[in-house]
């Protein structure tokens, strides 16, 4: 937050010169009185417990990562086996990579016996997936597919979903979820060894599915509507419903100087 009793802040000459150079990349910047916003409240911390990490049991470090880097978006993704069984299973290692081409990367890990999880066998077979997100109302239903079922059961059936058939794709889409992503795998990076080692899947959206009364006329979703939920720590989850509006800054910041010597 800002305090108002502070004296404004305004840019020094050398800043005006950083604010010229911004102008060229995020356009025109108004020259105004307006002030740079200083963060008053921030607090540094002097003491720390380190966790070094080759000293620790794998399920520690797990456990203390999805504590930490949290809220987590869900990818609930659908594959199908080489055999044609369809399979539903959410991811939390999860993000969009990049957009040319759009892309996003999930990541099964390895189970507690070594072995791998039916999505990343999928995957390797069929090279294709759907990233469905995930509302508020399917929670409880997604979390279901999270079970270890073996292999031969339709995780549609399991969390009573219903498919849809894709476009681009041979697995289907997860008609409760209001945003699917056809996506063709790129790569899978195996990160480590054993249990808990990361597959990390990279695949590019080949289209984005919208549901109607979703998709705003920019082409963005709607936020308050879409209702997602996003994954902390252990069983607990967020949602979305409370947010705050931080606009791009429109010129170099007070930090700017020092940082430059
Ligand atoms: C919200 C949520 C997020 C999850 N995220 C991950 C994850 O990022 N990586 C992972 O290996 N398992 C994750 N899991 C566990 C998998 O969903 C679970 O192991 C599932 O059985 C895998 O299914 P599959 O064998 O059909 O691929 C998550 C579970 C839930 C409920």
């Amino acid at each position: 937050m800002t305090d108002l009793s502070r004296p404004v802040h305004r840019p020094p000459e050398r800043e005006r010169v950083n604010a010229t150079s911004a102008e060229s990349m995020q356009g025109p910047v108004p020259e105004t009185s307006v002030p740079c916003p200083t963060e008053t409240h921030m607090k540094s911390y002097d003491s720390f417990t380190t966790l070094v990490s080759a000293e620790r049991e794998h399920r520690a470090n797990y456990k203390t990562m999805v504590s930490a880097i949290m809220p987590r978006p869900i990818a609930f993704v659908s594959t199908i086996s080489a055999d044609g069984v369809h399979n539903l299973a959410p991811f939390s290692f999860f993000n969009g990579v990049g957009a040319n081409p759009p892309a996003v990367m999930f990541a099964p890990c390895t189970k507690s016996d070594g072995t791998e999880k039916d999505t990343v066998n999928n995957l390797r077979a069929v090279g294709q997936c759907v990233v469905n997100v995930v509302p508020y109302d399917i929670r409880e239903a997604m979390n279901q597919t999270s079970f270890a079922y073996p292999p031969e059961v339709d995780e549609f059936e399991v969390g009573r979903f219903t498919p849809l058939p894709s476009r681009y794709v041979k697995p289907m889409r997860v008609a409760e979820s209001p945003v699917q992503m056809e996506c063709k795998l790129i790569q899978i990076v195996r990160v480590g060894e054993g249990p808990l080692a990361a597959n990390v899947c990279i695949c590019e959206v080949l289209c984005f599915h919208m549901a109607d009364g979703f998709l705003l006329e920019d082409e963005t979703v709607d936020v308050t509507k879409i209702d997602l939920v996003g994954r902390l720590g252990g069983s607990d989850y967020s949602t979305i419903r409370d947010r705050f509006a931080l606009p791009k800054p429109r010129s170099a910041g007070p930090g700017t100087s020092q940082m430059e010597r």
